[in-house]
């Protein structure tokens, strides 16, 4: 299929790139955990903490079939961890190409350390977690990924542009496309 898949580390920027690529691709676009959090009643947090991590890593393979399921061919943002799973890898490959966004631990620590939401990242030293946390993943996300972009340091368009060339590169996009961004009225 051919979805545009964006997979990375928590506070790479994930839903956000996905939201402004399915304006400026006109395509629509859903994200794993919101998909989960709509069909449980429940936010992340509260699905950790009744059902565990295993619990909640059940969901996201279950949603990955559905989204296979469905047919819909669209831009996909996923949770940081959901490509731990080798059942989960096989999906996103069946899905479409799969874009990572590569942060590094200070700049994911950064923009991530206010937050209440994950969960993973309550803890007394959440940069100590972070760091081992993506030494484990870092690998495993770059055997997945068709596409890898850096995001330390750079802004959204800068990301956007490298994003939409390397999927022209990929045969994933036409050529010659036309992607002027509508705003989310027009859309
Ligand atoms: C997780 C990342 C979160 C969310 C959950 C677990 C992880 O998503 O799925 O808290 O294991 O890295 P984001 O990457 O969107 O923060």
């Amino acid at each position: 299929m051919n979805n545009i898949v964006l997979i990375g580390f928590m506070g790479c920027g994930k839903s956000t790139v996905g939201i402004r690529l399915s304006y400026k691709l006109r395509r629509s676009v859903e994200d794993t955990d919101k998909f989960i959090e709509k069909k449980e009643g429940r936010s992340i947090s509260r699905i950790f903490s009744e059902d565990g991590e295993a619990g909640f890593r059940e969901m996201e393979t279950a949603c990955l079939r559905e989204l296979l399921r469905s047919g819909e061919e669209r831009i996909l943002a996923t949770g940081g961890g959901l490509p731990m799973r080798m059942e989960n890898r096989e999906l996103l490959k069946q899905l479409g190409c799969v874009v990572y966004l590569r942060i590094s631990p200070e700049c994911a620590y950064e923009r991530v350390k206010n937050d209440q939401e994950r969960p993973l990242l309550q803890c007394g030293d959440p940069l100590a977690r972070i760091r081992a946390l993506l030494d484990q993943r870092e690998p495993v996300y770059r055997e997945c990924a068709d596409i890898i972009v850096d995001v330390d340091g750079r802004d959204m368009e800068e990301i956007l542009e490298e994003i939409v060339e390397k999927l022209r590169e990929n045969g994933r996009l036409p050529k010659e496309e036309s992607l002027k961004e509508e705003s989310p009225e027009e859309a």
